[in-house]
């Protein structure tokens, strides 16, 4: 393990560590831009040049590994006058536009320019301009706020393995573009990754373009609900509407990287058909009731159920959508009854996705295995008269089994986001939440728990449906509630 010191402070570091790593671990932040953990390292920048004792050049901080003994100093005066000169040539095309870059506030040549006095320019030549181009549906390039550090170059060609950008140009005339030429497109399952990684506000998310400014944004950490994997995500929200996700780095699950999937799996949050009101069936037709009033009238239609044919006659139905802490709360709620949890619905699976550095699962669930574990993968063929369904998938399509086990039911009740299928034909409907209004844990494809957390209130009336199940065990079995999660 050698022994290196940072500006004065010693750090024990693994073997093989570069000295940009090593800083970090004695506190020190090495400004860079190229540098990216996840990517090679070109050293292209040469913003990070620090001073080593015993070396007469200064040496980059991003591809310099260290050796035992080894004395850094990121704050010699040589090291900050080549930063300021880094500075200075970055500067001599660049617009300055911050205010109104979306990258404001998140951005290393900002903070930079603030960290170095970078208030006056020498450069009395017109600056070479460049242009906006979308590179795909998803991702836009702003030429002119390039620095060329080739980050989203490696990102393409090392996690992705699909090569579509490369700098063209040469001098001051380069520029980033879509390889071979015009009519293709930054076209890979990653690709909106780019814009996370760019230094600067070169690449932007055409989801997230101009639609409010950084430092109004509320983050919360939570995890993906679109697959299995589970990735870890930042979920940054804006008055109760969510603005944009982000990959959270996760060396266990998803590294640095989401999926565009993923990424883009949140507008149906906020669609103007989500229900907002608890729903009771009167006189054929659905209509808008009390909270009080619709939980009563589950009690009563199950209660109805349980007396005509027995306790056995009653049954749960999950989503794997639900949070393990709603699966176990479900299961509590029907078995209080005497009954028990029939199954559970699921997204069909798609193709799996292999690249170099990324695997997405084919299973599109993000609890498939929180759910097995409390009420198991059985799907029963015993036909219920009276079920409880906790749904939550947009867009779902009952499949053929579930019709037929849903056909001749006598009372239907379901925690719901829209008027789904299943929904259409309930005697109840109780507005639950999506996975950015509730917390809970989902399991994930390797087993890992991982905490959803609410970054947003569900709208109107409609609850976490995990207080929806607390308050529907209250009602039916009050020596139950005693064992809830
Ligand atoms: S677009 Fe961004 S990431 Fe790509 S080379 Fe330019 S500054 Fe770097
Ligand atoms: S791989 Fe799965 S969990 Fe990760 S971002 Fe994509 S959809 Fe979400
Ligand atoms: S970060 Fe080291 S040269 Fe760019």
């Amino acid at each position: 393990m050698p022994k290196v010191t940072v500006n004065g402070k010693q750090v024990e570091v693994a073997a093989g560590t570069r000295v940009i790593t090593a800083a970090q671990s004695a506190g020190v932040e090495i400004p860079h831009f190229c540098y990216h953990p996840a990517l090679t390292t070109p050293a292209n920048c040469r913003m990070c040049l620090v001073q080593q004792k015993g070396q007469r050049r200064l040496v980059p901080a991003c591809s310099t590994v260290v050796t035992d003994g080894m004395e850094i100093d990121s704050e010699a005066e040589e090291a900050r006058v080549n930063r300021k000169g880094v500075m200075e040539f970055l500067l001599i095309n660049h617009p300055l536009d911050c205010p109104t870059c979306d990258e404001a506030g998140e951005c290393r040549l900002q903070d930079y320019t603030g960290a170095y006095r970078m208030n006056d320019s020498r450069y009395a030549e017109r600056k070479v301009t460049k242009t906006i181009t979308n590179l795909s549906e998803n991702v836009q390039f702003w030429g002119n706020r390039c620095i060329v550090c080739t980050r989203c170059v490696r990102f393409c060609q090392e996690v992705t393995g699909t090569s579509e950008l490369g700098v063209f140009q040469r001098g001051d005339h380069n520029e980033i573009g879509v390889f071979p030429g015009p009519g293709k497109a930054l076209d890979n399952p990653l690709s909106m990754n780019v814009v996370d990684i760019c230094p600067v506000g070169a690449l932007l998310a055409r989801d997230y373009l101009h639609k409010t400014r950084f430092w109004f944004l509320k983050t919360t950490d939570s995890t993906c609900a679109t697959c299995a994997k589970g990735c870890s995500i930042h979920v940054d929200a804006y008055r109760g509407e969510i603005m944009r996700l982000r990959p959270r780095e996760n060396p266990q699950v998803n590294g640095f990287w989401m999926c565009d999937t993923g990424r883009l799996n949140y507008p149906y949050t906020h669609r103007k058909d989500r229900l907002k009101k608890p729903l009771v069936r009167k006189n054929g037709a659905l209509v808008e009731t009390s909270w009080e009033e619709a939980i009563d009238a589950v009690y009563q239609g199950l209660e109805a159920v349980r007396a005509r044919h027995g306790p056995q006659a009653i049954a749960g139905w999950s989503s794997a959508w639900a949070t393990s802490e709603e699966a176990l709360l479900l299961k509590i709620f029907v078995e209080g009854l005497g009954g028990a949890v029939a199954g559970f619905s699921a997204l069909p699976d798609k193709k799996e996705i292999i690249l170099p550095k990324f695997t997405i699962p084919a299973d599109r669930n993000p609890n498939r295995r929180g759910i097995q574990a409390h009420i198991g993968s059985r799907k029963t063929t015993t036909k219920p008269k009276g079920v409880h369904v906790l749904g939550g998938i947009p867009d779902y399509t009952l499949t053929p089994q579930e019709k037929e086990l849903f056909s001749s039911l006598e009372f239907l009740s379901v925690q719901e986001i829209f008027l789904s299928e299943l929904a259409q034909k309930a005697h109840v409907v109780l507005p639950g939440a999506t996975p950015f209004e509730k917390s809970g844990t989902y399991v994930n494809a390797q087993e890992i728990a991982q905490e959803l957390k609410a970054a947003i209130q569900p709208p109107g009336d409609a609850r976490e449906d995990r207080r929806i199940l607390e308050e529907l065990v209250r009602t039916f079995a009050p020596q139950a509630a005693a064992t809830a999660p």
